[in-house]
C-alpha cells in the first residue's frame, strides 16, 4: 500500500504575497475572471455539494461573525471549507480588515487536511472577480463610468476586476467615512489605471454609472442605502455588501425593477437582496445564467442585479489558482498538523516512541 502524505501543505500571508509580486495582479485577476467563468459553467450540483454556509454571530465584544462555507466536490474527492470573519470595526479599532479568512481543504479518502493558507486577499480577489464575470453577461460591454457606494476593501478589487473586462474610464466613489473617500485613489495607484476617481453625491452617482458596485459594511435593519434615485436604464449592480439577514444595500423598487441574479439562491434568500423578494421576482442564479447565456441574450439593455453573497465556489477557484501558483514557485511549507504517526489505535503511543528516543539519545551522549 502506497504510504500516506501526513503533510499539510501551509500558505501564509508571506507566501501568498511572494504568489502576487512574481504572477502579478492583473494577470492573477484574469485567470481567476478566466478560471472562475469556467468553474460556474461547468458547475454541476449533482457533483459539487454546497449546503448554505452556517456560523454565530454576536454583539460582544463586539459585533461580528464567524461562518464556515463548505463544499464537497465528489468527482476530485476534496472538501473545500472557507472560514469567515467579519467584523466591521476591525479597520477603526484594530487596523485590520473587516473581513478576515482561511480557505483549507481535505482528502475524502482520510479526512486529512491537504491544505490551508490566508483568504483575507483571496476573499477580495475573488469577490472581485465574481462581479466581472456577471458583468460580463448583464453589464453593457462599452460601459465607461462605474460607481462605487462604499470605499474599503472590496471596493479596490471590485474597480481592479471590472478595469480588466470593461475600458472604465470614470470612477464615482461614495462612502459615509470620509478618510475612506479620500484615500481611495492612492490605494488603487497600484493598479496603475488611466482614470479619474471622483468623489460625488449619491444622487450623481448612481444616475451617471453604467456600472454600480455597493460594498458597504452597512448595519443590518439601517439598509437601503439610496431611495428614489434615478439610474440609467441599463445599469448594471453588483451588490456585494448585503450578506447577512436583515442587511441590504439596494432599494426594493429597483429590485423589483431589475433582472436579479443571485450568486446562491437559496443563501441569498437568506442574507442577500433576495430576501426582501419573493420567488418569482428572483430571475435565475449566475450558473444557470452562464450555462444558458443564449436565453439572456438581451439582458445587457436592461437594469440588473447581481446578488453577490459570497459563493464558496470562488473560492474554491482562487484557492485552487494559488496552490497552483505556490506548487510552481516552490513556496509553502509542508507542515505535519495532524497526530497521525504511531499505532493508529493508541492515541498516546507518542510518548513511548519520544521516552525510547530519548533513553537512546542518552545512550549516545554517554
Ligand atoms: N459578496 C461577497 O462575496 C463579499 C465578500 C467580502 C465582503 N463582503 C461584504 O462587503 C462589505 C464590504 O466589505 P469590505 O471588506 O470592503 O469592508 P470595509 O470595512 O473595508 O469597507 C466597508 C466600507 O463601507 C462604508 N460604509 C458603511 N456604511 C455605508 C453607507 N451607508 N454608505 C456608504 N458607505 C458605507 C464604510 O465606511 C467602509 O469604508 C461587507 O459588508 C462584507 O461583508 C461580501
Amino acid at each position: 500500500m502506497p504510504k500516506l502524505n501526513n503533510k499539510t501543505l501551509v500558505f501564509s500571508r508571506e507566501d501568498i504575497h511572494e504568489i502576487v509580486k512574481h504572477v502579478g495582479l492583473n494577470q492573477i485577476m484574469d485567470e481567476l475572471i478566466h478560471r472562475l467563468e469556467i468553474a460556474i459553467k461547468s458547475f454541476d450540483p449533482s457533483t459539487i455539494h454546497i449546503p448554505i454556509r452556517s456560523g454565530f454571530n454576536y454583539t460582544k465584544p463586539d459585533s461580528g461573525l464567524v461562518e464556515w462555507m463548505p463544499l464537497y466536490n465528489e468527482l476530485k474527492g476534496d472538501v473545500v471549507i472557507k472560514l469567515v470573519g467579519y467584523h466591521p470595526n476591525n479597520p477603526d479599532k484594530h487596523q485590520i480588515p473587516s473581513v478576515i479568512s482561511t480557505i483549507s481543504s481535505y482528502d475524502t479518502t482520510t479526512g486529512q487536511l491537504k491544505g490551508i493558507m490566508d483568504g483575507v486577499l483571496l476573499t477580495a480577489f475573488r469577490t472581485g472577480a465574481a462581479s466581472a464575470v456577471c458583468s460580463k453577461y448583464l453589464a453593457k460591454p462599452e460601459s465607461k463610468v462605474l460607481g462605487l457606494i462604499g470605499c474599503g476593501a472590496q471596493a479596490v478589487t471590485q474597480l481592479h476586476a471590472l478595469s480588466r473586462i470593461f475600458n472604465i474610464e470614470k470612477v464615482l466613489i461614495r462612502d459615509v467615512d470620509t478618510e475612506a473617500m479620500i484615500s481611495f485613489g492612492s490605494r488603487c495607484e497600484v493598479l496603475n489605471l488611466d482614470l479619474e476617481i471622483e468623489t460625488t453625491s449619491l444622487e450623481e452617482l448612481v444616475g451617471e454609472s453604467d456600472i454600480i458596485c455597493t460594498a458597504t459594511s452597512i448595519e443590518p435593519g439601517a439598509g437601503p442605502l439610496f431611495s428614489h434615485l434615478k439610474t440609467k436604464a441599463s445599469v448594471h449592480i453588483n451588490a456585494v455588501g448585503a450578506d447577512f439577514p436583515n442587511k441590504v444595500e439596494l432599494p426594493l423598487d429597483l429590485l423589483r425593477n431589475s433582472f436579479v441574479c443571485p450568486d446562491f439562491l437559496e443563501q441569498a434568500k437568506i442574507e442577500g437582496e433576495c430576501q426582501k423578494l419573493e420567488d418569482h421576482e428572483i430571475d435565475t442564479d449566475l450558473a444557470h445564467l452562464i450555462q444558458n447565456e443564449m436565453n439572456y441574450a438581451d439582458l445587457q439593455n436592461q437594469m440588473s442585479v447581481f446578488d453577490s453573497t459570497g459563493w464558496v465556489v470562488e473560492d474554491n477557484v482562487v484557492m485552487d489558482l494559488f496552490m497552483e501558483y505556490g506548487k510552481k514557485l516552490n513556496l509553502g511549507q509542508y507542515i505535519e498538523i495532524e497526530s497521525l504517526t504511531g499505532d493508529a489505535k493508541s492515541p498516546y503511543d507518542f510518548i513511548n516512541e519520544s521516552v525510547v528516543a530519548c533513553e537512546s539519545n542518552e545512550k549516545q551522549i554517554r
